[in-house]
């Protein structure tokens, strides 16, 4: 809960993100909570704040209420306000029914509507002059995410004296994708007001590079840009981690270790359990996994009598329609498998709509035999690598999707086609038999990679390219 105590009033570090790391709450009977707010962002920013001091800028979950700058759990944190009708225009229109789909290749067909465009502008500049009003003097401010993407260049023309850093979280599109888009030049040229545009893998911020040279005529070298108004900008690539370390001891405790092995037990002692862990969103490929995984018991491969699936599946943008159909369709798909091939006590999927504490999520990848992360696109998938960093025994298996971020550093998981439902059930089958001495080299070889590249490399690659460019380099 937060400090009643007031926030200092302006900071030399700022992120901007959509969110705060928590959302406001409010019950029925007029109680207020916070709670911990969904997705990979606020995973992987949150030990990034407790790092270095400074403020968060970010909307606070509910509509309509204007906050006061807060301390929370030793954090300083600034709520922006979003009317009802902008949260429909902004967050679930432009933001999750325009560039959403449309930076995922296309998965749900992208919604083009004016009024949502405006409303989108309308907000980015709210944010943009919320943190012009709290960063210090030459201060360092980091925008995150699809949702802010015009903040970078409307904050530049308020504060020229800052150091502004972007960060997109999701993939960025081939450019025929994105030149759908009716605002693509508006769209390049507010990540062009960044000194260092920041994306998950390479070939986003090749994508980038070519759209800025094609549609805005701006030259290019290597990952430079010269903008019309003299400023070199840099478009880089640097895939996101998780804090390692942390989540690796929790898995290691005792208490954890404990709740892993009463989890398999209550689901009857299976010999294999795989688990998948997901936001209910489209882009994570669940419905073919799971039909991947009910064939494999109806055809016999599978023994329902030893197997069990635990797919945890947070509810999420639950009022868009796309995320509605999906949540009907899963719905509709897990009762169709258990319902034709469970047996007493034995429901082959158990499927939970739950967001759980740390350590329970720890336990969960405990207790987990094969990870199962198929999304059909991903910047980078954390959950992926939260499960390898759980894994200190170097058991284990990694299912993982060639069209999530994560694949490239991932080398040594079972990579699949999620598109192709034979595929995944060879490979899920693969996964589950390889030997245990395969398993452990794979995955001896693929915690050194998260243990490495963790969350602080991550934090200080970005802040030091970002601390070498701009008018102060
Ligand atoms: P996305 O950002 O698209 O949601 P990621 O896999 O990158 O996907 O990040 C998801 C984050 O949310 C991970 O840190 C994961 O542990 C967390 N998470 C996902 N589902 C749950 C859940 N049911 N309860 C608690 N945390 C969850
Ligand atoms: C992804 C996005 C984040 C977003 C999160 C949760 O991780 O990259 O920007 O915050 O999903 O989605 P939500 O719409 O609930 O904020």
């Amino acid at each position: 809960t937060p400090d009643s105590a007031k926030s200092k009033a302006t900071a030399s570090f700022v992120v901007v993100a959509n969110r705060l790391p928590v959302d406001r709450i409010e019950h029925p009977d007029g109680s207020v909570d916070w709670r911990t707010s969904p997705g990979g962002l606020v995973t992987a920013f949150e030990p990034v704040m407790r790092r270095h001091d400074g403020a968060w800028v970010g909307w606070h979950g509910a509509p309509d209420e204007e906050l006061e700058p807060f301390d929370n759990d030793g954090l300083q944190l600034v709520p922006v306000p979003l009317a009802a009708q902008e949260i429909e225009d902004y967050y679930e229109g432009f933001s999750n029914g325009t560039l959403w789909p449309l930076y995922h290749d296309v998965i749900a067909t992208p919604g083009f509507h004016r009024e949502w465009w405006e409303a989108y502008v309308l907000v980015n500049q709210r944010f943009a002059d919320r943190t012009a009003a709290v960063a210090e003097q030459g201060a360092v401010v980091w925008v995150q995410d699809y949702q802010l993407q015009l903040v970078p260049a409307m904050l530049r023309k308020l504060r020229p004296d800052l150091r502004i850093g972007f960060f997109l979280h999701i993939p960025f599109p081939p450019t025929e994708l994105f030149q759908q888009l009716p605002w693509r030049d508006q769209i390049l040229e507010g990540l062009l007001g960044a000194d260092l545009v920041g994306f998950q893998v390479s070939g986003g911020a090749q994508n980038f590079l070519r759209l800025v040279r094609a549609r805005l005529r701006q030259e290019t070298h290597r990952d430079e840009i010269r903008t019309s108004d003299g400023r070199t900008v840099l478009a880089r690539s640097y895939p996101i981690a998780i804090d390692a370390k942390e989540l690796n001891d929790l898995a290691a405790s005792e208490p954890v270790a404990t709740r892993a092995a009463e989890i398999r037990h209550d689901l009857g002692d299976p010999d294999v359990l795989f688990l998948g862990v997901d936001r209910l969103d489209y882009t994570k490929g669940l419905l073919a996994r799971l039909e991947a995984f009910g064939e494999l018991i109806e055809d016999g491969t599978l023994d329902v009598e030893k197997v069990a699936f635990v797919q945890v599946a947070t509810p999420s943008r639950e009022r868009v329609e796309e995320y509605r159909q999906l949540r009907d369709e899963m719905d509709r798909l897990v009762g169709r498998i258990n319902g034709d091939i469970g047996r007493i006590g034995r429901p082959p999927i158990t499927y939970l709509h739950a967001s759980y504490p740390r350590d329970e999520m720890a336990a969960l990848y405990r207790a987990a035999d094969v990870m199962v992360v198929t999304p059909l696109r991903d910047g980078m998938n954390l959950v992926a690598k939260e499960y390898v960093a759980c894994r200190q025994a170097d058991d284990g298996a990694l299912v993982l999707s060639e069209f999530a971020g994560a694949a490239r550093e991932l080398r040594q998981a079972y990579l699949v086609n999620p598109y192709d439902v034979n595929g995944m059930k060879d490979k899920l089958i693969e996964a589950m038999n390889d030997s245990a001495r395969n398993k452990a080299r794979r995955m001896k070889v693929m915690r050194r990679q998260v243990a490495e590249h963790d969350i602080d490399h991550w934090a200080s690659a970005f802040l030091d390219d970002l601390g070498r460019t701009g008018p102060h380099a």
